[in-house]
């Protein structure tokens, strides 16, 4: 067996058994199913987010030790609430080292263009999806860093961050994967793994979704909307990821839209 030169180059688990977790947008479509996944899977998970009611009426069904939330709302949460979270996150005495960052909006208006977008639409939108997300990666980067614990990030982007950026919100998804590729080179020298995940249109409330609703659909090759089981299932793969070779990638579920098919 070769003997590997430099250190820092395994995740120290195979499983999510003893990870704390951390997910912000835990209680979205998406975020919530990664977050049933990950309890699931052993984590002990803490949901970031703006409404404690919404988060114990969603989870009543699992096991409460295992799970907890910290408030967080992106609209006040910026400089030290950013920091603030990332504090509040070690509430089962240690800091979580597996990070999904899911809270997203889209823009309420879906006929923008370049031509029309104001600033008020790239604020609401770039300011969570973009500065805030990136803000809080960064936060909890420096302190897995500062404490030596090697630690994986994935972003929720999306694949409209891979097509032409004429709404703020491909702007923001553009800019998480570039952030994440650039960031990449200085988190894996601490063992840190940066991703993101680039869903197609999936079922969720964002897309006005709702249980029972067809999943078909003319805006992906594929036919039919990704699912929130699919988006944490790769999710769930980064996360436990071993080596970083592949680190600061974007990772797209969406049937080649964003990619191949610039739809
Ligand atoms: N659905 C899609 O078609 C699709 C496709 C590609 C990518 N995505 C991305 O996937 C991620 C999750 O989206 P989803 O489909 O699960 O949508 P969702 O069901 O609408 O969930 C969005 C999540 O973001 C949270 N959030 C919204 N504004 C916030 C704020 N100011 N501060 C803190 N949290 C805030 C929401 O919190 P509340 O529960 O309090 O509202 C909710 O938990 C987003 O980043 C989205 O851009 C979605």
């Amino acid at each position: 067996m070769r003997k590997a030169a430099i250190g820092h180059l395994s995740f120290p688990s195979d499983s999510h058994c003893g990870h704390i977790a951390f997910v912000s947008g835990g209680t979205g479509g998406i975020g919530s199913v990664i977050v049933r996944d990950l309890v699931d899977l052993g984590c002990l998970v803490v949901v970031a987010g703006r409404s404690r009611e919404k988060f114990e009426t969603l989870f009543a069904d699992l096991p409460q030790d295992r799970l907890t939330w910290v408030d967080f709302d992106a609209a006040r949460a910026i400089d030290d609430g950013i920091r603030y979270t990332c504090e509040a996150a070690r509430c089962f005495g240690r800091m979580p080292t597996l990070w999904v960052l899911s809270a997203g909006v889209h823009s309420e208006n879906r006929k923008l263009s370049f031509m029309n977008a104001t600033r008020d639409d790239y604020e609401s939108v770039v300011s969570l999806d973009f500065d805030s997300t990136c803000e809080m990666a960064l936060s909890a980067a420096n302190a897995m860093a500062e404490e030596g614990l090697p630690g994986r990030i994935v972003i929720v982007s999306s694949s409209t961050g891979g097509e032409s950026s004429w709404s703020p919100y491909r702007v923001a998804k553009r800019a998480c994967n570039a952030f994440a590729r650039q960031v990449s080179d200085e988190l894996k020298r601490d063992n840190i793994g940066i991703w993101c995940v680039c869903p197609g249109p999936t079922a969720t409330k964002m897309l006005h979704y709702k249980d029972g609703s067809p999943i078909n659909t003319h805006d992906i090759q594929a036919g039919r909307l990704v699912m929130p089981e699919e988006v944490s299932s790769l999710v769930n793969e980064l996360l436990l990821r071993k080596e970083l070779f592949c680190t600061g990638e974007s990772l797209f579920l969406s049937g080649g839209r964003g990619t191949f098919d610039c739809h």
